[in-house]
């Protein structure tokens, strides 16, 4: 388990401001959601604390260190899961251990035991074990992307990142992905952060809520803090009526912890 502290992020890129002076800390094993518009800075926030993109002010510290790279400890999922078509559910979980076991011997599959192991472990917690042997081409969006998230899990990361996994998907489908990868987190302790788009989906999944607007984080707050007005806040003129199904009021946590 792992505690995320984001002090002072700023990120520009020449003229543009994707994050200003951005501050929050997330407990180990909280599952946190990105909420903002688009351009609002969700992608950069998540690069940020994978470590695939340099703050131009401020720092990232994971578990007490200082995130100046991507480290195996980290895993991120992203929206356009990168799955390899012709191998399967199984041989794309697989590949999740590169880091450790080489390009070469994860596509060839000359890992050992563990690995192997690890990779069925992974599909069994999204429920892909029956299907293990499907060419990943052939499995729905929602496959696909489970798919994504045991390779992601393959790396036995203490950090879970996502960037709007399930913004492709059909509604159906993206709360049985959201299901999964929040029973994966609590099942495997993880702290996770997700961006997501649909704040229904936010609410029956998530946790903490940080809200972006502009780069600046304008929410920060458990479910019952994330109310109608908040939200409006998160999302400034946009009509966000429709986006509480459950007419504002806290729903039910899905997954109990
Ligand atoms: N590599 C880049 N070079 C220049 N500007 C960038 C780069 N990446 C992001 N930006 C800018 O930074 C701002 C924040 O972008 P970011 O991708 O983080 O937003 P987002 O909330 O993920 O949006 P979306 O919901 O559309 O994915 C935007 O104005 C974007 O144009
Ligand atoms: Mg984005």
């Amino acid at each position: 388990m792992s505690g995320v502290v984001v002090d002072g992020l700023t990120k520009r890129y020449g003229s543009v401001t994707a994050l200003e002076d951005v501050s929050f800390e997330v407990p180990a094993g909280e599952f946190a959601i990105i909420l903002g518009v688009s351009g609002s800075g969700k992608s950069t926030l998540l690069r940020c604390l994978a470590g695939l993109t340099d703050p131009t002010a401020g720092e990232v510290v994971i578990d007490g260190e200082p995130v100046v790279g991507p480290r195996p400890e980290v895993a991120m999922i992203f929206q356009q899961h990168n799955i390899i078509g012709d191998l399967s559910a199984y041989g794309n979980a697989l590949t999740g251990g590169m880091s450790r076991s080489g390009f070469f011997e994860s596509v060839l599959g000359l890992q050992n035991e563990e690995e192997k192991y690890r990779a069925l472990d992974a599909l069994d917690t999204v429920g892909l074990l029956e299907e293990s042997e499907q060419k990943a081409r052939r499995m729905s969006g929602g496959q696909q992307q489970r798919v994504g998230i045991a390779r992601a899990l393959v790396q036995r990361p203490a950090v879970l990142l996502a960037d709007e996994p399930v913004a492709s998907l059909d509604p159906g489908s993206s709360q049985t992905v959201m299901r999964y990868l929040r029973t994966a987190a609590n099942e495997r302790e993880l702290t996770a952060f997700i961006s997501l788009h649909q704040v229904n989906i936010a609410r029956k999944f998530g946790e903490r809520f940080i809200g972006l607007q502009g780069g600046r984080k304008v929410f920060d707050g458990y479910r019952e803090e994330l109310t109608v007005d908040a939200v409006d806040d998160i999302y400034g003129d946009i009509d966000t009526e429709g986006m509480f199904l459950d007419g504002g009021r806290p729903a039910e946590t899905e997954v109990a912890r």
